[in-house]
């Protein structure tokens, strides 16, 4: 059974969905979620599906290395062999990704590699694009880059606002993370495509 660590920032729908999966046959379960923001939403969620939760505020410490010294301690105990970053909205610095090279995941709301960073729905409406969706990929050095696990597809419609794509968008996200985790924890990195 690989422990997996949470890692958010808000309101943990996609860590809700990760968890729920991960019981019976599953190859993974889930040890603790941590949040970077306190009070947020997807702690309580955590807490009511009985995952032990923590929080490092990263407005607690003077540098990155420093915050992410402190999310290191906050790991250990429960000894995660994998994260999943999951809305999850600092910015990991090369050595603490080198740390957990090969083991650590994240969802991203675009069809990378287009969109990286923010505001993504907003670009891909202002671009055009036919399609957008969202991706799980392996955490490497560079931001929203590394080899990606999974996509999921949905049309941009006529009239659409970033929340309205958001919308479209977030139920996917909530089956591809889910089904790619599944894989990813027995060493199956073939890409996940839904629809
Ligand atoms: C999700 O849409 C996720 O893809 C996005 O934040 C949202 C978190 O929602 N992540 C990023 O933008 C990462 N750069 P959730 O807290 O309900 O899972």
């Amino acid at each position: 059974m690989r422990r997996v660590a949470i890692l958010i920032s808000g309101g943990g729908s996609n860590m809700e969905a990760l968890v729920r999966d991960m019981g019976g046959d599953h190859p993974a379960r889930a040890v603790l979620v941590v949040s970077n923001v306190p009070g947020a939403g997807g702690l309580a969620k955590a807490q009511a599906l009985g995952v032990p939760t923590a929080v490092v505020d990263h407005r607690d410490y003077p540098t990155r290395e420093a915050f992410e010294a402190a999310l290191t301690q906050a790991l250990r105990p429960a000894a995660p062999e994998l994260i999943c970053l999951a809305g999850f909205m600092r910015v990991l610095t090369a050595g603490f990704v080198a740390g957990w090279e090969g083991r650590m995941l994240n969802i991203h709301p675009s069809l990378l590699p287009k969109y990286k960073g923010l505001n993504t729905h907003a670009r891909a409406i202002e671009a055009g694009d036919a399609q957008a969706g969202c991706s799980v990929h392996e955490v490497t050095a560079r931001l929203d880059d590394g080899p990606i696990l999974g996509q999921a597809r949905v049309p941009v419609e006529p009239g659409d606002t970033p929340d309205t794509l958001a919308a479209r968008i977030l139920p996917w996200e909530h089956r591809l993370y889910p089904a790619v985790l599944r894989r990813f924890a027995l060493g199956d990195k073939r890409p996940v495509l839904l629809p």
